[in-house]
């Protein structure tokens, strides 16, 4: 069997962030991989007579190691004829859909990337904190919270002078380090930060805090995930623009 791959975004949570041609991909499948990120409402779309294969940490069982998973879909590509991979977010914003993607031309397995909305866009609309605003902010940088082999991040200082919206996914437990590493750079410490948490889902939580307060911030959320940390003078729009933004999430599926 010569399978294609899609390597499918499924979005921050709301299903109704699904792109049309997820949607179309998750019908279409044969086989469905998926990991801890994607909602209960979105699996619920994959068909019952669909295989699926849960790689993701859930209920205090091991997660399966990134190799793994790419190995898996080269060897589901000999099985099937569409195999979905479903990733929360977009799978080329932090999702390892690049590793994915080399081990499947590695293996001649013909392969696309269906792109999903990224938690950063997600947030951003479900909490009234525009990424962008004229006068406030003319960039956004996405940024890892995560450092791998416990290894030093040395880029502070270039993310500080760029001086728009910083946002860390996977920053949660790196607070005490990103406090530390932009206040060194030259960040002010009474810059706003929202931490996000579950953000487009109806159990979205938001704390507006700054960084000389972020570690503490940082705490009261914890045991909730996934947490996303929006950093920049736009969060002060949230005050305006965010009751109407979470009004609206109390209709999400
Ligand atoms: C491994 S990364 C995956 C990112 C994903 N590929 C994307 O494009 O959104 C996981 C991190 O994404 C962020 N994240 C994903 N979904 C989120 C959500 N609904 N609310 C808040 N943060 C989220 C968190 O920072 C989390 O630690």
């Amino acid at each position: 069997m010569n399978g294609f791959v899609s390597l499918v975004g499924a979005g921050p949570g709301d299903p109704d962030l699904l792109t049309v041609k997820a949607l179309r991909s998750i019908q279409q499948a044969d086989v469905v991989v998926y990991d801890r990120l994607v909602s209960d409402e979105i699996l619920a779309l994959i068909p019952a007579a669909t295989a699926r294969y849960d790689v993701g940490k859930r209920c205090g069982q091991p997660s399966l190691k990134q190799e793994a998973i790419s190995e898996l879909l080269v060897t589901l590509a000999g099985k099937y004829k569409r195999i979905v991979r479903l990733k929360g977010g977009d799978p080329y914003v932090f999702g390892r859909g690049g590793e994915e993607a080399l081990l499947l031309v590695a293996n001649n397995v013909p392969f696309e990337v269906v792109p999903g909305i990224t938690a950063a866009i997600g947030c951003a609309a479900a909490t009234g904190i525009p990424l962008t605003h004229r006068g406030l902010s003319r960039s956004v940088t996405l940024v890892t919270g995560h450092v791998q082999d416990g290894g030093e991040f040395h880029g502070w200082s270039g993310l500080v002078k760029a001086g728009g919206t910083l946002v860390f996914y996977m920053g949660l437990e790196r607070a005490t380090e990103l406090r530390r590493g932009l206040l060194q750079a030259g960040a002010p410490a009474n810059l706003p930060i929202a931490l996000v948490a579950a953000g487009t889902t109806r159990q979205q939580r938001v704390e507006v805090t700054t960084l000389a307060c972020l570690e503490q911030t940082a705490h009261t959320l914890s045991g909730l995930t996934p947490v996303l940390m929006i950093m920049g003078e736009v969060v002060q729009l949230r005050a305006e623009l965010g009751d109407m933004a979470e009004t609206l999430l109390q209709s999400v599926a």
